[in-house]
Formats: C-alpha cells, sequence, structure tokens
C-alpha cells in the first residue's frame, strides 16, 4: 500500500463530533437581520398585484426593484430571476423577501403577503414541453447500416425518477454590508460561483464581494448553484438594510424549493447480429425544470454515459433538456451519469435475456479496453481494469452460483435476487471544462516559520477534502500535518481553483498543490516568506474535446466500478431487503482509505435510495408534497448491514501519486444492480426508478407496474 493511503483521523473531525464547530446557523445573530422568502404558489402565472401588510418599524421587503445590478443569477447562464420580475415560472419561484430583526415577526408579515396572479399554462411532463433548452447529439459509424444488417432489434423506453440530496444542513448564507460590496459566508460548495453571481447582481467587481466558506453539513451537488440565488437575495438585503441578513432555509423549504436530480426519459434501440450488439441509437430526455441552471453540463455527461462501459461499433446519441414548470433539476452525485447508466445496464440485460445468454458475459464480451475509441471518438488512454474487478466482486459475492440459483423459478413467500452492474464516472469537468471554462489555480505560502498554508477555494462538504489536500501537501513537502495549514476557503485571499464538484479536487486541485509542494520543496528557503503558484495545464495525451461537433476526450480519464446487490423480497407485503451490496472501486491511489471507504459506502447507500425508495410525489399543481424526512425516506445504515467494498488500484500518471475522482463513482451503477436484483427475484422486468415497494407488489399482483 502506498505510505499516503493510510488512515488519518479526519483534520475536521474533532470540531464535528463535539459540536464544537459552527455552521453557518450557529453564527450570534446579534446585529442581524433575519429573511424570509416569500414564494410563488402558483407553477406559471402573471404576477398581477403583491399586497403587503403594514411593516412595523426596522422590517422591510425586498424585492427585483432592490436590486442594484442585474436580476439574474448567474450559473451558467443568466435567466434565473434573484426575485421574480412579471411572471412566475414554478411552484417556489422567490418573488420577495421580508427581513427584520425578530424571526417570528418576519415569518408572520411574510405569511400575510397577498399576491394576485393571473394563472398561465404550466407544462409538467416533460414529454410535453416545446420549450427545449439544449440539445445534443452526436454520432458514431454508420448506426442505419448497422441496423438494416441486424438481426434482431430492440426498443425499450426507460425512466428515472426525482432524487432529493438529503443533506442534513440546509441552505443558509450570512451576507453583510462591506464597504461597497458584501461579505459573505455559508453553507457554500463552490465560492467563486456565488462570488461572480453576487457581484453582477450587485453591479460591483468581483473583489468587493468576498465570500467563505463556513463548515457544510453535505452537500452533494446540492449546493453548488443553489448558495448562489440564496447568495443574491440575502446580498440585495443586507445592501438595502445596511444590516448583516441570514437567509437560513428551514426543512420544508429545502425540499420543495431547491434543486433535485434530473428525472429522465430514455429510449433505446439496439442492433444485434450474431449475438453481438453492432448499434445503438438513443435518445435521452431529460427535464431541466422552470431555468438552465446547470442543465447544460448535466445533459452533457448523461449522453456521454449513454452507451455505458462498452465498445459499441456504432452510435447515434441524442439528447435534450426540456423546460417544465417545476423546480430547476441541478446537479446531485453523478451529474447526469446514473440516469443513463440505469439504461444502458438495464439494456444489457434485457438483450442478454432476448438472446438467452447470461447477462455479465454478454457485458464482459463488450467491454471497452485500452486503446478503444470512446462514444465520442476519445480513446481509452489508460488501462480498462473491469474484467479484474468483475472477478473479484464474483468472489466475494459469489455471484455467479446465486444468480444461477435464483434465476430458477422460486417459490414461497420470499424470494431472492441478485444483479451486477459495470460503470465508470469520468474524472473531472466535462469536455474543455477544465483547459477552458475552469483554468484552476491553486498556491501555497510558506511562512518564514516553516509552516505552509494551502490556499484554494476547493471546499470540504464531508467528503474529506481538508484532510486530502493537506495529507497530499505535506506528504510532498515531508512534513507533519499540523504544520500544514488550511483555512476555510475565502475569495479575498484564495485563487479560484475551481468549484468543488464533479470528483475533480483530489486529482486536479490535489496535484496543482502536490506540484507546488514539489516545487517548494527543491527551491524551500529557511526563514523566508515563499509562495509558488500552479496553473492547471491539459495533459498532453488528451484528444481536445470540442462541443460543437461532440467529439474527443470528454474525460482525461475514468475511474471504475462494478457492484453486485442481492435482494430478499417479501411476497407478502413488497418489501425488499438488500442483503448484500458487494462493491470494487477503481479511483486510483487512494489519498485516505477511511475516507475513500466512507465516500464507498455512502455513495453505494445513496444509490440504493435513489434505486428504491426516494421518491418525489407532486400534486396536480406540480408542488412537491414530501416536505419531511418521514415522507422522503432514505436509507440507513440499518437497511444495509451486509455492505462490502474493496478497491482495484490502476494509478493514473497526472493525478497526485496516481489518485483519480472517487466522490461520485459509487453511486453511478447501483441502481442497476439493485433493479436487476428485483427483476430476478420478482421474476418480472423493470423499465423505471425509482421501483418502490408499491411497484413491486403492483408485479406480485399481476398489475402494471413497469
Ligand atoms: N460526500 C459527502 N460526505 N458530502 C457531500 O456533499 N458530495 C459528492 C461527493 N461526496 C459529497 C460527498 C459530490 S456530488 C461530489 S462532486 C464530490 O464528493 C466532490 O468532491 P471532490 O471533488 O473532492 O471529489
Ligand atoms: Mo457533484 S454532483 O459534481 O457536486
Amino acid at each position: 500500500m502506498n505510505k499516503i493511503s493510510e488512515s488519518v483521523i479526519k483534520l475536521d473531525h474533532a470540531g464535528k463530533t463535539s459540536g464544537s464547530t459552527w455552521y453557518v446557523a450557529d453564527f450570534p445573530a446579534d446585529g442581524m437581520l433575519f429573511g424570509k422568502l416569500v414564494y410563488s404558489k402558483k407553477p406559471r402565472a402573471h404576477l398581477i398585484e403583491i399586497k403587503t401588510p403594514p411593516l412595523p418599524e426596522g422590517y422591510l421587503i425586498v424585492d427585483k426593484n432592490d436590486v442594484p445590478g442585474k436580476n439574474e443569477v448567474h450559473v451558467v447562464l443568466d435567466d434565473t430571476p434573484v426575485f421574480a420580475d412579471k411572471t412566475v415560472e414554478f411552484i417556489g419561484d422567490p418573488i420577495l423577501m421580508v427581513v427584520g430583526p425578530v424571526e417570528k415577526e418576519v415569518k408572520r408579515i411574510a405569511s400575510a403577503v397577498e399576491i394576485t396572479y393571473e394563472d398561465l399554462p404550466a407544462v409538467f411532463d416533460m414529454r410535453e414541453s416545446e420549450t427545449v433548452f439544449f440539445e445534443y447529439k452526436y454520432n458514431k459509424g454508420d448506426t442505419a447500416k448497422a441496423f438494416a444488417e441486424a438481426d434482431m432489434i430492440i426498443e425499450e423506453t426507460l425512466r428515472t425518477g426525482r432524487q432529493e440530496h438529503a443533506y442534513i444542513e440546509t441552505q443558509g448564507i450570512i451576507a453583510a454590508p462591506d464597504g461597497s460590496g458584501v461579505m459573505l459566508h455559508g453553507s457554500i460548495q463552490c465560492p467563486y460561483y456565488v462570488n461572480r453571481a453576487v457581484a453582477k447582481v450587485l453591479g460591483v467587481p468581483g473583489e468587493n464581494v468576498r465570500v467563505i466558506q463556513d463548515p457544510t453539513g453535505g452537500a452533494f451537488g446540492g449546493k453548488e448553484d443553489f448558495p448562489s440565488m440564496v447568495a443574491s437575495q440575502a446580498s440585495v438585503a443586507a445592501v438595502k438594510a445596511g444590516k448583516p441578513v441570514r437567509l437560513i432555509f428551514d426543512r420544508a423549504e429545502d425540499m420543495e424549493y431547491t434543486s433535485k436530480r434530473h428525472p429522465s426519459v430514455n429510449t433505446y434501440r439496439a442492433a444485434v447480429k450474431d449475438g453481438r450488439i453492432t448499434a445503438m441509437d438513443i435518445d435521452v430526455l431529460y427535464d431541466a425544470g422552470a431555468y438552465t441552471t446547470l442543465s447544460a453540463v448535466v445533459l452533457q455527461r448523461g449522453i456521454i454515459c449513454a452507451s455505458g462501459v462498452y465498445t459499441i461499433p456504432n452510435l447515434a446519441v441524442r439528447g435534450r433538456a426540456v423546460k417544465t414548470n417545476t423546480v430547476p433539476n441541478g446537479a446531485l452525485r453523478g451529474f447526469g451519469g446514473p440516469q443513463t447508466f440505469f439504461c444502458i445496464e438495464m439494456m444489457m440485460d434485457h438483450i442478454a435475456a432476448k438472446l438467452n445468454v447470461d447477462s455479465l458475459d454478454l457485458k464482459l464480451a463488450h467491454l471497452a479496453q485500452e486503446g478503444d475509441t470512446t462514444s465520442t471518438g476519445g480513446k481509452y488512454h489508460f488501462p480498462v481494469p473491469l474484467k479484474d474487478m468483475v472477478a473479484e466482486v464474483v468472489r466475494n459475492s459469489d455471484y455467479r452460483a446465486k444468480h444461477a440459483e435464483y434465476t430458477e423459478p422460486q417459490t414461497g413467500r420470499y424470494r431472492r435476487g441478485i444483479g451486477m452492474s459495470l460503470f465508470f464516472h469520468g474524472a473531472g469537468f466535462t469536455g474543455s471544462g477544465e483547459r477552458e471554462l475552469i483554468k484552476a489555480v491553486a498556491r501555497l505560502h510558506k511562512f518564514a516559520d516553516g509552516r505552509v498554508e494551502i490556499l484554494a477555494t476547493s471546499t470540504d462538504m464531508g467528503q474529506g477534502l481538508k484532510t486530502t489536500l493537506t495529507k497530499i501537501v505535506a506528504n510532498e513537502l515531508g512534513l507533519p500535518l499540523e504544520k500544514v495549514l488550511f483555512g476555510d476557503p475565502d475569495t479575498s485571499r484564495m485563487p479560484d481553483s475551481g468549484p468543488t464538484v464533479a470528483s475533480r479536487s483530489v486529482m486536479i486541485v490535489g496535484e496543482l498543490l502536490r506540484r507546488a509542494a514539489e516545487t517548494l520543496r527543491t527551491d524551500w528557503k529557511d526563514g523566508e516568506d515563499q509562495d509558488i503558484t500552479e496553473h492547471y495545464r491539459e495533459p498532453d495525451f488528451i484528444i481536445p474535446f470540442h462541443l460543437d461537433t461532440f467529439t474527443g476526450d470528454a474525460y482525461v480519464t475514468y475511474s471504475w466500478g462494478v457492484n453486485a446487490l442481492e435482494v430478499l423480497v417479501d411476497t407478502l407485503t413488497g418489501v425488499s431487503t438488500v442483503t448484500g451490496s458487494w462493491g470494487c472501486f477503481d479511483v486510483g491511489t487512494i489519498i485516505d482509505e477511511n475516507i475513500v471507504k466512507g465516500q464507498m459506502e455512502g455513495g453505494v447507500m445513496q444509490g440504493i435510495g435513489y434505486a428504491s425508495m426516494e421518491q418525489i410525489d407532486s400534486d396536480a399543481s406540480g408542488r412537491i408534497r414530501n416536505r419531511t424526512f418521514s415522507d422522503y425516506i432514505i436509507p440507513t445504515s440499518m437497511d444495509v448491514t451486509n455492505l462490502h467494498v474493496c478497491n482495484h488500484i490502476a494509478e493514473y500518471p497526472a493525478g497526485p501519486y496516481g489518485a483519480k475522482g472517487a466522490g461520485e463513482l459509487p453511486l453511478v451503477g447501483i441502481p442497476a444492480s439493485y433493479t436487476e436484483a428485483m427483476e430476478v427475484a420478482l421474476e418480472t422486468k423493470i423499465g423505471h426508478i425509482p421501483y418502490t415497494i408499491e411497484d413491486a407488489m403492483k408485479a406480485l399482483t399481476g398489475g402494471d407496474s413497469k
């Protein structure tokens, strides 16, 4: 084992476990104003009249007229308003904010605001939407010819549901006026995204907006774009009031009005000739919700993953992200990948069933190899270790024997099933994002006393980044961990190391810091202050990605995963229990064994929830009805007691000590292994997730649960 892999106590462990760490809501509220948003109750409407109650002294209403700069929150595009202007586009569109010194009074005033709407027609079903926000296509080979020559064509439509992030800490920001700008801090994944969005909203230069990340109680992609809205609203209020404003969501608000994972409807057509899949024609449809937010990039990753870990010689792939009058969907662990990975893995299972061959054998026969062309005409530059990983998972789970046994007809109240999925996660930003958009910068500052500070705005949201980045720098410099400092990310004194997303931080920012540390080590000057800055360089071997043609290397490299999952279904109640999960994950060199293990176990659990029980239910007006964790159920450690993870290590030469991205990978393939297991147990075919107890009951009672 590489020495750096040895686990240390997480650097933020003591504060978090003792309760002494301050999250944004823990800051004393003396002298601050409380903010409460008033949201649209209509899915789509003109705003006709807004009647606000008489305001006691010290209370204010803040709305679109108070925005000093542009009433647009910059995400990728700028279509999301800070406060609604003439129309509202979903239930939850923020219209105004009440601020004042006593929280209870602020809430009372907010609930007394009366809004008159003129209803407009709204769209809730993505298949009925006529507003295409984004559309991409790519082709490989000659799909028409392959379909013409096929001896079998299989077509299926597969659907995936929304998913809530279910972070422990809700959205929250405190903004305070600061000179001609603001200073703000809170629960944030990407400090510079917030910085740029707020600067535009206030109409001030970026340096007048200081953003600090407070310790963050989970994010999972949900704090990638959304804090830019919360921060914009709080900042406008702080500037108007001339006082600090805290805007912290309660759980119901957070569940009802903040981003979710994109639901999808995907149509797959596969051509088979002589037992081989010769072509696929894939149509991907993602429900973006009311504004564009992150949908362009989520969709890109979705369609890149559409043919999974397989080399299919002929491909025609189209993807669209369309508008509906629902909460804008955003980033959630896997970022567009889990939807299409569910589809391709289920397709492989269903094709195998049609061909009457074993699904794992069919998958192994089509596996991508090192040197193969990727779906977008890039190249797998490094070994694809899936064969070995499958062998390991088969050994650990006894997959072959169990699969053979459970696919025989079962009788009795309890039935068993087992499924297996193969998947990857492309590490880092999609396409040319790292080179063209992010251009990450990281710096080390050495103090005269020999301590070294990490200057980077990459955030720890539970995935352990404070610890892993510190370990990399300490290791490279040969220093004990306590000599390396890494404070809370702060845009006023740290360069933009890019957003903490796409599992990019260890691989990309970690390598920038390792290089900086290497330079510092060779140029170390005792007793002097020194600064070393490193900039991102795209590796030489890359086939540049072009978004217009959708060709090239979509990712520099891939993390790989294989997971087998076993279920026991009670045919009387429809309740399924995961009786075992065996995963093998290749994230390159492991920077900390416990951290990676935690990431893998957590990701598997989040994937099981996505596949089986996490269901968001909306009423006829598009309003989300799950507003608590008693009606949006997520799995706990009690639900999956037999959870195994192991690692295969295929080093990535351009990552720090060979490390690749880890955080999202484990979730990506779980829905397919769960669903295949359910298909085996129930002797049925499944085409959607979440596949709930009710669905299982329908299948058991002969109803339509597909
Ligand atoms: N793990 C915890 N505990 N909390 C989180 O919010 N976010 C996930 C993943 N693991 C998350 C997590 C997501 S969505 C991403 S993109 C990666 O961590 C980001 O971390 P990295 O860039 O350090 O890999
Ligand atoms: Mo992660 S979904 O890329 O924040």
